[in-house]
């Protein structure tokens, strides 16, 4: 198995790309826009063919690659059916299983942070990639996207927890340079979800939060219900990560009348 980790530093969003080393087909998970480029030049620099794009949920505050993948590379967007995404070309349900080559990942339906969340397990290699439901000794807010706290507490318990606990988990943030735990980690450590916790706490702890309204969710669910932003051009291939498809994005926000292209590119609020 081929494994990479990556980072956007915009948005700590953490990307993973999972390659069968024999027959070269690969898959993505939680690809941002902004850093196509970057995942396409490896992809083009290991000779790997991206056969998936996988989201783990619906993000608010990035924009997916899945649709600049899927025009430029006839990779397949595929999505849990619960997220609601009618762009995508496969809706997941619980137990569905991806496959690329030899390997395999199994779709654990992660419900909480979002409506639609999936954990996508690695068996073999025991590893799942948890997206926001999970995070490093944290976890995804539940206050937007069909949020809900007692079903983030049941995803993490009974789902996520009931792996070995020598499972290594791969979140999909995490904001103070961290890039993998463990289940035994977390159940020891995580200060929300962890076993000395019960769902009234968690529910309490989650409750007193008090955060404030995410900042690029206006323009990043609906572009990420279309699978990325579909009018964005297919940037040309540079040997740098490319800040252009970020202007890009904004230039066909500003097309489109929308007063937010601002915010997008930074300038605003
Ligand atoms: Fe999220």
């Amino acid at each position: 198995m081929i494994f990479r980790q990556f980072i956007d530093p915009e948005t700590s969003t953490l990307t993973y790309l999972l390659a069968d080393e024999s027959t070269r087909e690969a898959v993505l998970i939680d690809s941002v826009l902004e850093q196509f480029d970057r995942d396409r030049t490896l992809l083009r620099e290991l000779d790997l063919t991206l056969r998936y794009t996988l989201e783990t949920h619906v993000h608010a505050d990035h924009i997916t690659a899945a649709d600049l993948f899927r025009r430029e590379q006839g990779s397949r967007v595929a999505v849990s059916a619960a997220a609601g995404v009618k762009a995508a070309d496969i809706e997941f349900e619980d137990g569905d299983v991806v496959r690329f080559g030899s390997a395999t990942l199994e779709v654990c339906s992660t419900p909480g942070h979002t409506g639609g969340c999936v954990t996508y397990l690695c068996r073999e290699q025991g590893m799942a990639f948890t997206g926001d439901a999970l995070l490093i000794r944290g976890c995804g807010r539940t206050d937007f996207q069909q949020g809900d706290a007692a079903a983030l507490f049941d995803s993490v318990r009974n789902k996520i927890f009931s792996l070995p606990d020598e499972t290594l988990l791969f979140p999909g943030h995490d904001y103070k340079g961290r890039m993998v735990t463990t289940v035994g980690e977390e159940k020891r450590f995580n200060p929300r979800l962890g076993l000395d916790k019960s769902e009234a706490d968690f529910v309490a702890i989650v409750d007193r939060l008090d955060l404030a309204y995410p900042k690029r969710i206006d323009v990043a669910v609906p572009a990420n219900l279309e699978c990325g932003l579909l009018a964005a051009p297919i940037p040309a291939p540079t040997s740098q990560p490319s800040p252009s498809t970020a202007s890009s994005v904004a230039s066909v926000m500003e097309a489109q009348g929308r007063q937010d292209a601002e915010i997008w590119m930074g300038m605003g609020i």
